[in-house]
């Protein structure tokens, strides 16, 4: 036997190993060995190629051309096996990871505004528009502030209008209403003319019903400037109802008392439910009673740091709680309070 006819014997053998291990292969990875060891530099055929000038001279054309014959069907093989292996993977992938798109979606939960919040951001929206700046002020206020500055001494009966809750400090409690604000905005702007709302939490150590609450929000509101009379404060609360609601409601004003107001008053609005005639919510009233008002007592004035011979103003506190209420029939007060979802979820 010849040198060349053994190198063609081998051929055949080179052959059949490499696709007898091409049949083992499973994934790409072993893919690329198999094409590294069996198609490339080194390999088997491409050493036959490389040992060719060894070889007889007549021997060489048959043995080059047997040596392509196989080096091609490797070629061919391997396209073939590898056509065969990403279709395996598409199938597995198909099976595995089957998608249902009849299934309902997940919802996403979002957080929503608070009721109260949103009765509130109107009137802030509302006062701004009246020019008003919105002014705030701490929830934990003295004696001096609460009560003192606002014409309320120790011991004086009007106290029993605020059930307060008082802190293990001495003369300090949680604000009872947002009136102390106004002597703060006050000695911080004197001698400057005042236009501001101050807004925020006060508490009261009240019973709690459908109601009152032992925590409440208030919008208090105080203008001090010159010339400042009780025709400021009825036109600017009149005024205000009309944008807020968003049509002309009629309002009524009723005497009242207030410690740090001289004049005193509250104001009512006609039932925005039964438009005055006589309702549930307004008790069969026609009216509902919506905030305490009046010109702003000299005494306060002065604490407040203006001469009342030569300033005057008035104030006002509204609940926007109680607003909130009526804005969206809501029969509990204390149900924006308990953080259940499903009220909340609602707005
Ligand atoms: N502070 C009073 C209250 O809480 C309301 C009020 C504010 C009355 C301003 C008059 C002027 O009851």
């Amino acid at each position: 036997m010849t040198e060349g006819t053994t190198q063609l014997e081998q051929l055949d053998e080179i052959r059949e190993k490499a696709l007898a291990e091409l049949g083992t292969v499973q994934d790409e990875a072993a893919l690329s060995q198999w094409r590294t060891h069996h198609l490339g530099r080194s390999s088997p055929v491409m050493q036959v190629f490389t040992q060719l000038p060894q070889v007889a001279k007549e021997l060489r054309p048959a043995l080059g051309q047997a040596a392509n014959q196989v080096k091609q069907a490797l070629e061919a093989a391997l396209a073939d096996y590898s056509q065969t292996l990403r279709e395996a993977a598409l199938q597995r992938s198909l099976q595995t990871e089957r998608l249902d798109v009849t299934l309902p979606g997940r919802p996403r939960v979002r957080g929503r505004v608070h009721p109260t919040t949103l009765t509130m951001r109107e009137i802030y929206r509302v006062f701004g528009e009246m020019g008003f700046q919105v002014y705030r002020t701490r929830e934990i206020e003295t004696d001096e502030y609460n009560f003192e500055l606002l014409n309320i001494p120790q011991h004086h009966p009007a106290r029993d209008l605020w059930d307060t809750f008082h802190t293990t400090t001495p003369g300090v409690l949680l604000r009872t209403h947002t009136s102390p604000g106004q002597i703060r905005v006050m000695r911080e702007r004197c001698p400057e003319p005042i236009r501001v709302i101050l807004p925020g939490m006060c508490y009261r150590y009240e019973q709690v019903s459908a109601r009152k609450d032992i925590q409440f929000n208030q919008v208090e509101g105080l203008v001090v400037d010159r010339d400042i009379t009780l025709a400021d404060l009825k036109g600017t609360l009149n005024e205000f109802y009309r944008r807020l609601f968003g049509r002309e409601v009629r309002t009524r004003f009723r005497a009242s008392y207030f410690p740090f107001t001289e004049p005193s008053g509250e104001l009512d609005v006609e039932c925005v439910l039964c438009g005055g005639a006589g309702c549930g919510m307004c008790s069969g009233t026609g009216w509902l009673e919506l905030l305490g008002c009046g010109m702003v007592h000299p005494t306060v004035l002065r604490n407040g740091g203006y001469d009342p011979e030569k300033y005057s103003g008035f104030a006002f506190g509204m609940g926007p709680e109680r607003t909130t209420i009526l804005r969206y029939g809501i029969t509990d007060i204390r149900d924006l309070w308990t953080n259940d979802l499903r009220f909340l979820e609602q707005f």
